[in-house]
């Protein structure tokens, strides 16, 4: 019994460990998902070395020691998002400016003097490295650090990774992010234009990507280290941010676990007491409009922001709208401007009718969570399918930025409110989403404590990761059945014509010698 006492201690606690956080990507809302984890690791008494392009720079976290690569933020200078876009850019400039953005802003941070300092340190400095999944070429901080590596998403991940990882892939099942998701073509063509996206993803990340990241890892990692692409096969845990609602529903290795909910411990600014003034008094109810802080205003274009700013005019309510400033000429009376809202605090008001949003993870968790209605604008990146999923589930519905009129925006808006089933759709999902054993951060964390513990958690890892495409369509031994088929036929064939030339010639001499006598 003792025994089984202090096996169990034993068995149950990481007493303190050396963690190193890496979030690379320089947008609040991956950094949201990544200061969470670091917070909580921090007060459970791990070590933590937080490198973020937004320190928290909080005093009370004594255990945590942030490194600062807000020059990250410098990367947006040359590139704005909107390029990754479909509309904006044939799918293959997409793949390559992806491709070259991501090794800029990876070269970019490795020029920091705190980054060299990093890599200074020696090997076994850690125990445990959490790295953001998206510059696969950080992957390789493994092999310098020799630890195990749990690579973490903000939000779902890519269909390069769940390949790489043996997760099944499929260009109809689990359509990717460049997908159409529009309604027009619903078709055959449809399905032309996922699996040619799926084909070139998968010959763009083999014969382009991977050896790039492979090439410039080497730089800084070592060159003695193993291919990128076998790395990331190494990695012990992959953490997707998603709810099954907003997910592929695919199967999954069991090194690759979904989890949710987990930014929203994080901690804003309290609101103001205008806004809290104006929506408490709104009791017609009110919107709220915000395309997040990705889409900037200034790229959407001028008819783009009348055609908003005349559609929320229009509307019976006071509306809270996310602008690039705080006034504009000819700004409709019931329309509140503010570059900045304190997003949780309105999302879980009650006078809340509609949120008008752009579709990122995030935004749309958090109207999950408060069963909030959503009109879904989508630009970028995964918004389209979030816009897509969200409006299938029936708590949406969604506007292609091409598409929007004042018009179209009104009645939407409009629609969405009156008809309750949005909202309560809306609620349902809120108490799927809400259902789980234990937090997001909680079972984070304890999938991080449990790779500590057993070591890399290696046993996790699927055969499908490591086999060769030959061996997964069964070629080698294909070859041999159609091989012995073959031979089998071709000694059919010489058999017969042996057979039959004998019975030939046997018939010929009974004639002949027929005719002799
Ligand atoms: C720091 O870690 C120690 C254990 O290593 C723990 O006892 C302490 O509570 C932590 N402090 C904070 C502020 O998280
Ligand atoms: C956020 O995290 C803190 C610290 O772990 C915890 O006390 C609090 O309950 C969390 N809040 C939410 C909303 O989960």
């Amino acid at each position: 019994m003792k025994l089984l006492i202090v096996l169990a201690l034993v068995v149950s606690t990481v007493n303190s460990a050396n963690i190193l956080v890496f979030s690379h990507t320089p947008a609040i809302s991956h950094q949201f998902v990544f200061r969470a984890i670091s917070r909580e690791l921090s007060l459970r008494g791990h070590r933590v070395t937080f490198v973020t392009s937004n320190p928290m720079a909080d005093p009370s976290l004594t255990n945590l020691t942030e490194i600062d690569i807000s020059i990250s933020y410098e990367i947006f200078k040359n590139i704005d998002a909107s390029v990754f876009n479909r509309e904006a850019n044939s799918i293959f400039k997409v793949a390559l400016l992806g491709l070259k953005f991501t090794e800029d802003l990876f070269m970019l941070q490795m020029s920091a003097q705190c980054m060299k300092d990093l890599l200074k340190q020696p090997q076994n400095s850690y125990d445990l490295l959490v790295v953001e999944v998206g510059i696969p070429a950080y992957h390789a901080l493994q092999h310098k650090f020799k630890a195990p590596l749990v690579a973490v998403s903000s939000y779902s991940i890519p269909t390069y990774l769940h390949a790489t990882l043996g997760n099944p892939v499929h260009p109809l099942i689990y359509t990717g992010m460049f997908s159409d998701f529009s309604d027009s073509i619903r078709s055959i063509w449809r399905n032309f234009d996922n699996l040619f996206i799926y084909l070139l993803e998968t010959f763009f990340i083999n014969f382009f990507g991977y050896p790039k990241f492979d090439e410039i890892a080497r730089t800084y990692f070592g060159d003695d280290m193993p291919y990128i692409q076998d790395l990331m096969r190494e990695t012990s845990l992959t953490i997707s941010n998603v709810n099954p609602i907003i997910s592929d529903r695919r199967p999954l290795a069991p090194n690759v676990i979904e989890v949710w909910n987990l930014h929203l411990n994080r901690t804003e600014d309290p609101p103001t007491s205008d806004i809290r003034r104006i929506v408490d008094e709104a009791k017609n109810g009110f919107v709220y409009f915000s395309l997040g802080t990705n889409v900037r205003f200034e790229q959407v274009g001028a008819e783009f922001k009348e055609n908003v700013l005349k559609a929320l005019g229009q509307l019976p309510f006071t509306v809270l709208c996310k602008w690039q400033s705080e006034d504009h000429p000819g700004k409709p009376k019931n329309v509140v401007l503010r570059k900045w809202f304190p997003q949780q605090f309105v999302m879980s008001h009650p006078n809340l009718k509609v949120f008008v949003t752009q579709g990122g993870l995030q935004s749309s968790e958090e109207a999950i969570i408060n069963g909030v209605p959503l009109v879904i604008i989508p630009f970028l990146g995964d918004q389209p399918k979030n816009a897509r999923l969200l409006t299938e589930q029936g708590m949406a519905e969604t506007i292609s930025p091409s598409a929007l009129t004042a018009d179209i925006l009104k009645n939407t808006i409009l629609k969405v409110e009156n008809d309750k089933s949005y909202r309560s759709r809306a609620q349902e999902l809120r108490s799927i989403f809400l259902d789980q054993p234990q937090s997001g951060l909680d079972k984070v964390i304890w999938l991080f404590e449990y790779v500590i513990r057993h070591k890399g958690a290696k046993h996790l890892k699927s055969p499908s990761a490591d086999i060769s495409l030959y061996e997964y369509f069964l070629v080698d031994v294909f070859a041999v059945i159609f091989a012995a088929l073959f031979l089998w036929y071709k000694l059919a064939k010489f058999l017969l014509k042996l057979i039959i030339g004998f019975l030939m010639k046997k018939k010929r001499v009974v004639n002949s010698t027929k005719k002799k006598n």
